[in-house]
Order: structure tokens, then C-alpha cells, then sequence
């Protein structure tokens, strides 16, 4: 009943993209955005992604309740399938610089079909990141507002009506919170929303203003904690497993598989390959050193935590400001950990939402989403109308949901594509040696099969529940995809 599901879009070679040079996207029929960003700019845009609520929100949780002091451990697994996988993602991105990311990848690779299911998998990690990083943004936000003014002798509150979701679901309980919905989500979402209507090189110098900041305030962090380090923390370093997930090497593991949510993120550099001036030796660059930055100083702030405080104490929502509420000398750091949050979770809102409109852009090109998806601006050179669609659902999805669930959901959708993508990387190989490769991942065999297994073993250590919304999600993805997609594909009906 179904002819050529797996039908394979052709790669064609191309030529060196030089700065500033508008050239044809190397799949064929991909159109241009405006290639405005160097090499500094994508290593920015990772490090802006990949930094936010996992080391400033997960961190402390995944070391409270699965993985003590050897959350470093976490942090190091979760990190090498990142790496695996960064390597496969910078191959693609230099070769097939397009916006559509590893649903372009997999398209030209395994097939439309498993294309759209990639693709459909990203929405989890771009709009619905993007939405639940709003949530936490706006927690963030209110504590340092209502922070301030207590510093400035007022007892101003938030109004709690506008201050969260209607509802929590907390242990299989639905609680009615008395809001209405959750204003500070929607204002950083539409804020962010406009800024990536207007313009791609203005999102970048906003992100790397938000960089500076947040990065600033991790080295501090860095630098003066680990003065305060009482390295009796660190022992025992694996606590004794109390059962399930709980500590033991299947609490390193669990932990490796939350904490992954805090690596989330340099694979939205390769969204921006259209968009970059010279793209064969800029995305690897972007994607890889974005990924060695953050691995690093996520290990580093991990040892740090847990070496100032017992990791019992750190399960809270805002385990940094945690850390250092027992040194006094040390309340200026809190104050400006709370600032560097809010900076820091800003620009990951930005990127993802900067990345999700790109790859309904590539979709709609190929004839899967409608035309409405696929439209440039004449003058800012963005996938405006995508843009609006993608703000308004996130928006919605941040004012009315409690998405505190949902950071393992986007976990499970991001480590899906990473895993496709590694085996897209062998199966190129095999089918098109002859493509110009300016990056090769080294010993790809090795690499490829480690990075799709490491993926799909973090997916594993992700609970049943989740793999029932991912079976639903995926459900609604195929009936869009035979109800749309597939009846208009341009590759199928030859335009
Ligand atoms: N890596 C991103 C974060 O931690 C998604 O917020």
C-alpha cells in the first residue's frame, strides 16, 4: 500500500562555500537563508544551548537521589555519547550545511520515513526544551525579583495567579496550584520570539552577550567554591545502591541519563549551517568546541557542588545558590548565580527557539509540512512564519503546563536522533564515499557504533512512562505524516 517510505533523498556535492557567498544548499533543491555567522558566532550559539537548567536545576537532584558525589561520573558518560555523537554531527553539518539538521541528515540517509520520525523527535527537543526552560526561567526570575526587592526593604510578591501553570503533576497526582497561567514563560517566549523573527545575526549578538554572563558567573563559581571544597564530601563517591536507581553504579547511569538533558543543545548548532559564512570548517568548530567548553566546566562545577556540601543537601530546585548558602561570605556569588541562571537559561530558550523553525523550514521545502512552514522573509532573511507558529505553541505549552515531566521526554527525543544520526554517518559512507568530506569522524566505525549504542542506553535508563508519551508523540507524528507528508512529498511525486 505504501511505495518507497524509505525513499532517499540525493546528496549533491558542493563546492567550497566562501564568506558571505550565497551558494545552493548541497541537497537538492534546499534553499538559502543568510549566511551571516563566523566560527566565533556558532561556538557562541552552542555554548548558549547547551548551558541552562541541567547544570543550574538537574545537577543537584541526579546527585541527590541516583548518583552522590559520582554525578562527575554521570557527567563524564553523558558527556562521551555526546562526544560520539558530536563527532557525527560535525561530519554532516560540513558536509550537508542545510537547516534541517539530523532530519536533513537522515533524510539523504535512511529514508523519508524515518526522516519524518526524526524530525518529529526534534520537536520534543526544540519547542518543548524551549518551553520547559521557560518554566524554570520563570521560577528563576521570580526568586530573583522578590530577592531584590527584600534587599531593598520591600516585601513585594509576585502575584501568585500569574506565577505558574494551573495544575502540578507531581507522583502520579494532579494538584490545582490556584494560577491562572505562568506570565513570565509567556513574556520570555514572545520576547525570544521577536528577536528570531527579526534576524538571525541579531539573535547571535543578544546570545553572546547572555554567554558572557553565565559563563562569567561559572568560572566564579568555580573559582571561589572550590576554595570551600571539603573533599570528606566526596566520600564514599559511589554511594551504596539503596535499591532501583537509587546510588550504585545504576544510579551513575540513571544520573547519566538526567544530566544528559544538560548537553542538549551543541547539535542546535547545525540548525544554523545555512545560515553560516563558511560552514565546511566553521561547524565543527561550533559543534565540537561548544561541547568541550561545557563538558569541561560541567565536571569541574559537579566536583565543586558536591565537594561544598553533602550531596543529601542538594536536591533542591536551585542547587547552585544551594551550595553556597552555608558560606556567608559568599552571598554576593548567590546573588549572582541567581543572575547568571536567569541569563543562562534565556539563551537556551533563544537557540531552541532559533532551531525548531529551521527544521520546519527543511521539512516544508521537501514537500512534508505545508509551503506556510518554508517561507523567508524578504528583508530579515528568517523562517518568519515557522518562527510565529513555533513562539505561539511554546508559549502555550509554557503558560498552561507544569513541563517539569517533560525534561526526560526531551531527553528521549534528542538521544533518538543522535543515535540516527551516527548510523546515518556509516550508511553515507557506504552509499556516497565519493562526497567531499572537509570533516571526517576519526575511526568512524567505532565511533558511530559506540555513539548509537551509548544513545540508546541513556535511552533505556529513562523511565516506562516516558517511552509511553514517546509512543503517543510518535502516534500522532505518523498519522500527520500518511495524513500530509507523505501524500505531498516532492521527492515521491518527482518535483
Ligand atoms: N542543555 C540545555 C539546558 O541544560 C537544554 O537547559
Amino acid at each position: 500500500m505504501f511505495k518507497n517510505l524509505l525513499i532517499i533523498k540525493p546528496v549533491t556535492a558542493q563546492p567550497h562555500v566562501d564568506a558571505g557567498e550565497p551558494v545552493e544548499g548541497s541537497l537538492k533543491g534546499e534553499a538559502n537563508l543568510k549566511r551571516v555567522l563566523g566560527a566565533r558566532h556558532l561556538l557562541l550559539l552552542g555554548v548558549g544551548a547547551i548551558i541552562g537548567a541541567g547544570i543550574f536545576v538537574m545537577t543537584g537532584q541526579a546527585a541527590a537521589n541516583h548518583a552522590g558525589p559520582a554525578i562527575m561520573l554521570s557527567f563524564v558518560l553523558a558527556g562521551l555519547a555526546c562526544a560520539f555523537a558530536g563527532l557525527c554531527y560535525a561530519e554532516f553539518a560540513a558536509m550537508i550545511p542545510v537547516s534541517g539538521s539530523a532530519y536533513s541528515y537522515t533524510y539523504a540517509t535512511l529514508g523519508e520515513a524515518i526522516a519524518w520520525f526524526v524530525g518529529w523527535s526534534l520537536v520534543l527537543e526544540y519547542l518543548f526544551a524551549a518551553s520547559a526552560v521557560a518554566v524554570g526561567w520563570s521560577a528563576y526570575t521570580i526568586s530573583l525579583l522578590e530577592n531584590l526587592a527584600a534587599m531593598a526593604g520591600s516585601g513585594w510578591k509576585f502575584p501568585a495567579w500569574l506565577a505558574s501553570a494551573p495544575f502540578t503533576y507531581t507522583n502520579g497526582e494532579v494538584l490545582m496550584t490556584g494560577s491562572l497561567f505562568n506570565l513570565p514563560a509567556v513574556l520570555i517566549v514572545g520576547a525570544v520570539g521577536v528577536l528570531c523573527y527579526v534576524g538571525m545575526r541579531q539573535s547571535a549578538f543578544a546570545n553572546a552577550i547572555i554567554v558572557a554572563i553565565k559563563v562569567t558567573v561559572i568560572l566564579a563559581l568555580i573559582g571561589f567554591g572550590s576554595q570551600y571544597v571539603n573533599p570528606e564530601n566526596w566520600v564514599p563517591f559511589i554511594p551504596e545502591n539503596e535499591g532501583g536507581d537509587r546510588f550504585g553504579w545504576e544510579g551513575v547511569l540513571r544520573g547519566a541519563s538526567i544530566v544528559f538533558f544538560a548537553y542538549i543543545g551543541f547539535d542546535a548548532v547545525s540548525t544554523a549551517a545555512q545560515e553560516a559564512k563558511n560552514p565546511q570548517r566553521d561547524m565543527p568548530i561550533g559543534i565540537l568546541g561548544s561541547l568541550v567548553v561545557c563538558t569541561l566546566l560541567y565536571i569541574i562545577v559537579a566536583a565543586v557542588l558536591t565537594g561544598m556540601v553533602p550531596y543529601t543537601e542538594l536536591g533542591t530546585a536551585k542547587p547552585v545558590a544551594t551550595a553556597l548558602e552555608p558560606y556567608a561570605d559568599l552571598a554576593w556569588l548567590k546573588l549572582a548565580v541567581e543572575i547568571g541562571a536567569v541569563a543562562g537559561l534565556s539563551s537556551v530558550i533563544l537557540v531552541m527557539l532559533m532551531g525548531q523553525p529551521r527544521i520546519f523550514f527543511a521539512m516544508s521545502r521537501d514537500g512534508l509540512l505545508p509551503k506556510f512552514f518554508g517561507a523567508a522573509h524578504p528583508k530579515f532573511g528568517t523562517p518568519h512564519k515557522a518562527t510565529v507558529v513555533v513562539a505561539l505553541v511554546a508559549a502555550a505549552l509554557a503558560a498552561f503546563f507544569p513541563l517539569g515531566v517533560l525534561g526526560d521526554l526531551v531527553s528521549m527525543g534528542t538521544l533518538l536522533a543522535f543515535a540516527t544520526v551516527c548510523i546515518g554517518v556509516l550508511v553515507l559512507r557506504k552509499t556516497r564515499p565519493d562526497l567531499p568530506r572537509a570533516f571526517r569522524v576519526p575511526f568512524a566505525p567505532v565511533v558511530c557504533v559506540l555513539g548509537a549504542l551509548s544513545c540508546l542506553a541513556l535511552v533505556f535508563f529513562m523511565g516506562w512512562y516516558n517511552w509511553a508519551l514517546l509512543g503517543a508523540w510518535t502516534l500522532i507524528g505518523f498519522t500527520i505524516y500518511f495524513g500530509y507528508g507523505y501524500r505531498h512529498s516532492h521527492l515521491r511525486r518527482g518535483a
